[in-house]
């Protein structure tokens, strides 16, 4: 839930630095991140894909949507993980960060044509296929640009994952990829067999996301490899790689347990195993792609209290509404997804009795929550800090300037140092797109 180098308990520091400090220094609302943890859990996903899969370990490839900046592109290229990007923009910030386009993987279930030349230009080692047209697409732009491309099958295997409704992608009745069941994935199959200038490596499934169990992992392999033997035994060649996509799940509040990067690998290695075992298949590389498992819990938001209100609610019990200066532009989730945050008061401990509380933020919108509902310690007044940790993963990445609000700085925190490493927005940026 908090990053390995954050202490709660009295005052909340990270890296021996108070939120009092970073609140002075920074300002608030602010993302701060835990650069070393960030680090960390790269290198531990990458580590158990490797010990579980050994030789037939692919490329961990984090899933830039979750966050991305060109100084977190800056120490993928680092740590010498891959990356999954999804439009233009993600590519830019990754190359703008130095990361080898071989080890990047383009995704989208609406590619531009000028984002499949810039991909297939600069080298992107994989491209995603997700439509019939977008088959053609990429293979003239391989062509005019005389590369031969890799790229995989983007397929959805048809598992329901225990996970909301719009984050899950890979039942059927859904934008992405190509169905195995319907018969779609062996058209597009055929397709991609009639150009010369792509060559088709595997299969790609990517079945949800938050996901706390192994089980739909297994099952999604299950049938990816089943797809690999029919490819097989209808032309005579074996596709060397799977990319079983992202979805991890991690730990928001509690009652959740995170799902350990060696247990879901090995949980993995030895689905594929079995499966490739039953179909006399030779184990393809295995690749993943995890977002919010690398950077979820990798930073809190800090918050500064602006007002405390009490409402008296229809069966007479009080709820105590506290208002801080971000809310749904810079944490959409709660709103969206009904996602689960918890909150601590980060600038000093308090023995007040607790209070039921709502966290809401400044949007003018009443569905601007960001805690439904929480225990929080009766004393807190404007002016105290709140911290919500576990915002790392796709709250930044999905901030917006509603009501012209200004996107908050990501500041990194590194061996009792923090530094700007995405600078607050500016009343200026708002203007300078109005023309
Ligand atoms: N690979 C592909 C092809 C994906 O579509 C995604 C996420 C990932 C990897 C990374 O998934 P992760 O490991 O981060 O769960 N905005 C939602 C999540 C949407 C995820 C979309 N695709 C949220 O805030 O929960």
């Amino acid at each position: 839930m908090w990053s390995s180098n954050v202490l709660t308990g009295k005052e909340l520091s990270i890296s021996g630095i108070s939120a009092t400090a970073l609140a002075q220094e920074f300002a608030t609302p602010a993302f701060i991140m835990d650069e070393a943890d960030f680090r960390a859990r790269a290198i531990s996903w990458d580590d158990a894909l490797k010990s579980a899969f050994g030789e037939n370990a692919g490329t961990v490839y984090y899933a830039a949507k979750a966050f991305l900046c060109t100084e977190v592109a800056r120490w993928i290229k680092d740590i010498g993980i891959g990356i999954d990007v999804c439009t233009g923009g993600e590519l830019a910030v990754a190359l703008a960060g130095g990361v080898e386009p071989a080890k990047i993987e383009l995704h989208g279930n609406n590619k531009s044509v000028a984002e499949i030349n810039k991909a297939v230009s600069v080298g992107v080692g994989t491209i995603v296929l997700d439509s019939l047209f977008e088959i053609d697409r990429v293979a003239a732009a391989a062509t005019q640009h005389g590369r031969v491309q890799k790229v995989l099958l983007r397929l959805t295997p048809g598992i329901e994952a225990h996970t909301h409704e719009s984050i899950a992608t890979a039942h059927e009745d859904v934008k992405f990829g190509f169905s195995i069941a319907s018969g779609s994935a062996w058209r597009a199959i055929e397709a991609v067999r009639t150009h010369s200038s792509i060559e088709l490596r595997g299969f790609h499934a990517h079945i949800g996301s938050q996901i706390l169990d192994t089980g739909s992992f297994e099952i999604s392999a299950e049938r990816l490899i089943a797809l690999l033997a029919k490819y097989r035994d209808a032309f005579g060649v074996e596709l060397p790689e799977l990319d079983l996509g992202g979805g991890y799940g991690i730990h928001y509040v509690p009652g959740d347990e995170e799902l350990a990067p060696s247990v879901a690998m090995q949980a993995v290695a030895t689905a594929v195993t079995t499966h490739c075992a039953v179909h006399s298949l030779s184990i393809p590389k295995i690749s993943i792609e995890p977002g919010r498992a690398i950077v979820g819990p990798t930073m809190f938001t800090l918050y500064e209290v602006g007002t405390v209100k009490d409402v008296t609610l229809e069966n007479g019990d009080n709820r105590r509404y506290i208002s801080i200066d971000g809310g749904m532009s810079d944490n959409i989730r709660p709103s969206l997804y009904q996602a689960d945050y918890t909150a601590v008061l980060a600038n000093r401990t308090s023995t007040a009795p607790l209070l039921s509380t709502r966290l809401v933020g400044k949007h003018c919108e009443t569905g601007d929550i960001l805690i439904y509902s929480i225990e929080l310690a009766g004393d807190i007044a404007p002016g105290d800090l709140l911290a919500i940790p576990a915002t790392g993963a796709y709250g930044r990445s999905m901030a917006s300037n509603y009501n012209h609000v200004l996107r908050p700085p990501v500041i990194a925190v590194k061996n009792g140092k923090a530094r700007v490493i995405v600078r607050r927005e500016s009343e200026a940026d708002l203007l300078g797109l109005d023309i």
